[in-house]
């Protein structure tokens, strides 16, 4: 109970054979990180980062929380964002969301789950952008399925919105948003295709002078 040997076993293999592969892989990784990019996903066991596009430690800066949203105050995200810009230079910022999803599936159906109804509150928010599209979705399941669609959507506005990206753009540095769902009844990732590159591709409410 106390020490989860199984775990620390599955560590010692895995770090030892990565270390077959390549011996001095730990000893570089230590010296620095360098990721191209920024993953924001959501905390669901069965969408783990680094395995969905086969990248080994260092390639990808890692932020989850449920139902991957990102919140204009919420000072965890931001401070990820913030380091992985403008420290990390990442190239890439990658929102990805996936169907099945439990906070989406809450945030629908509206019962009580105590404490994370407030955070679930900002799909909600989603879904209220997007009442009429959703509502006519053909069922229970193409609805969530698109309101996990618009999430995404949405958080990679939030993404872009932040004065963090919106400044590293003024900077001229090269930085795109991408979207991104994934099935995890396949483990298929689909982009998309609302990647955003700069300031002109904002909306004028929230861009800054
Ligand atoms: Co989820």
């Amino acid at each position: 109970m106390r020490v989860l040997k199984d775990l620390f076993d599955n560590n010692r293999r895995w770090a030892a054979r990565i270390k077959a592969q390549d011996p001095a892989f730990f000893q570089t990784l230590s010296q620095q990180q360098s990721p191209q990019y920024l993953w924001i996903g959501c905390a669901d066991s069965r969408v783990p980062a680094n395995e969905i596009v086969d990248m080994l430690p260092g390639e990808i800066f890692v932020h989850r929380n449920i139902a991957n949203v990102v919140v204009h105050t919420d000072l965890n995200c931001l401070s990820v964002i913030q380091y992985a810009v403008e420290v990390l230079k990442v190239k890439h910022i990658i929102v990805c969301g996936h169907y099945g999803c439990g906070g989406i599936q809450a945030a629908l159906e509206n019962t009580d789950h105590g404490l994370i109804d407030n955070w679930l509150r900002h799909i909600q928010d989603v879904y209220r952008y997007h009442q009429a599209e959703v509502d006519a979705a053909p069922d229970k399941e193409a609805r969530q399925r698109l309101l996990c669609e618009l999430n995404v959507v949405e958080q990679v506005a939030n993404v872009c919105h932040t004065t963090i990206v919106q400044n590293a753009w003024k900077a001229g540095q090269q930085l795109a948003v991408h979207g991104w769902i994934y099935g995890i009844d396949d483990g298929i990732l689909k982009d998309l295709n609302v990647c955003t590159t700069g300031l002109a591709e904002i909306s004028a409410t929230h861009r800054l002078r």
